[in-house]
């Protein structure tokens, strides 16, 4: 990792890439790049000369955005498409023009999250945090896996969250319109973390990684929909603490370009963390994995049929 990486301030906070690497050729898709850790990450694949995708519910916002990336780096190569990644019809519409537009995808990062606080569901019956946070990322990865495959050196980047740590999955869970409970976030955290341990056993042997990071607390729009004290919080009395999106970007980039990165692992601050006291041991139950993923397919056949 030497000359790749400085570390500033409160070093276990924030750790910044330096890599000079390109991705010119590469075709990269961020979920959730309007804003906040996805749009600063696209921001930088951008200047680094890749063909950035981003994937985003809201046009007007998507436009916004590609349109400041062009203006800010000149590469002409950012285009917007939707995607509402909460929505399992809108991520097969996605693949389909992905499939027609593209032809293969070096880089997929699965940015895009909610948490919410009140009650929410998707058109589909889905808990709107769990569709989001998890069985999104989980079906428009499956869905792309046959393009990341055909380029080499592709990398799957689902930026989780040390929430994980607080969260408990049930491998016959169906998260169906079964109420809200509040532990959603860190719920659908720890999934995607299994979903990474997973999908990293059942692409062994293929020049795919996949990894989980967590970018550290950030100063985003995260938090919106939860009461004004934890924004202020958060964005005020923690400030020394926080990172800047920008800052919260540099452990997914390092993710994404670093030739030191492991297939499975868990990163934070641009370091490899498992085994460590912030991964919850859940993460390397292989059965629960297994049934996880069955279950979930299970619950994507039936957002399908209705
Ligand atoms: N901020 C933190 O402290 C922190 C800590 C740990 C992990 N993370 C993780 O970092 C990632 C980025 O979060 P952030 O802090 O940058 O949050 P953010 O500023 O709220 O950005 C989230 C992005 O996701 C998009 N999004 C939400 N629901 C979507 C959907 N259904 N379909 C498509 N896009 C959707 C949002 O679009 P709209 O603008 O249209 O809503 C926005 O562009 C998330 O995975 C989050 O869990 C953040």
């Amino acid at each position: 990792m030497g000359g790749t990486l400085t570390r500033t301030g409160l070093s276990f906070q924030k750790a910044k890439y330096l890599g000079s690497k390109s991705v010119c050729g590469k075709t990269v898709i961020i979920t959730g790049s309007n804003t906040g850790i996805g749009f600063q990450t696209a921001l930088d694949l951008a200047r680094r000369n890749g063909r950035v995708i981003l994937a985003c519910r809201n046009s007007r916002k998507g436009e916004a955005a590609r349109n400041r990336i062009i203006q800010l780096t000149g590469n002409q190569s950012v285009v917007f498409r939707h995607l509402d990644v909460s929505v399992m019809s809108s991520i097969r519409t996605f693949v389909d023009v992905i499939r027609m537009e593209e032809k293969t995808v070096d880089i997929l990062i699965n940015n895009a999250a909610v948490v919410n606080w009140n009650e929410a569901f998707t058109e589909e019956g889905l808990e709107e945090t769990f569709a989001t946070n998890y069985y999104g990322p989980f079906l428009l990865t499956t869905l792309l896996l046959d393009l990341l495959k055909k380029s080499p050196d592709s990398r799957i980047i689902n930026v989780g969250s040390i929430a994980s740590m607080g969260g408990s999955v049930d491998g016959d869970m169906v998260r169906v319109s079964r109420g809200f409970s509040g532990e959603e976030y860190n719920d659908s955290k720890l999934a995607l973390l299994l979903f990474t341990k997973e999908l990293c056993r059942k692409m062994e042997c293929t020049g795919t990684r996949v990894m989980y990071v967590h970018p550290g607390t950030v100063r985003s729009e995260l938090f919106r929909n939860l009461p004004w004290i934890f924004r202020f919080i958060i964005n005020f009395i923690m400030r020394p603490f926080t990172k800047t999106p920008e800052q919260g970007a540099q452990p997914v980039l390092f993710c994404t370009l670093d030739d030191s990165v492991q297939t499975g692992g868990y990163y934070m601050d641009c370091q490899l963390y498992d085994h460590t006291m912030w991964v919850p041991k859940s993460a390397y139950d292989e059965g629960l994995a297994k049934k996880l993923w069955e279950t979930t397919e299970r619950v994507i056949v039936n957002c399908q049929t209705g």
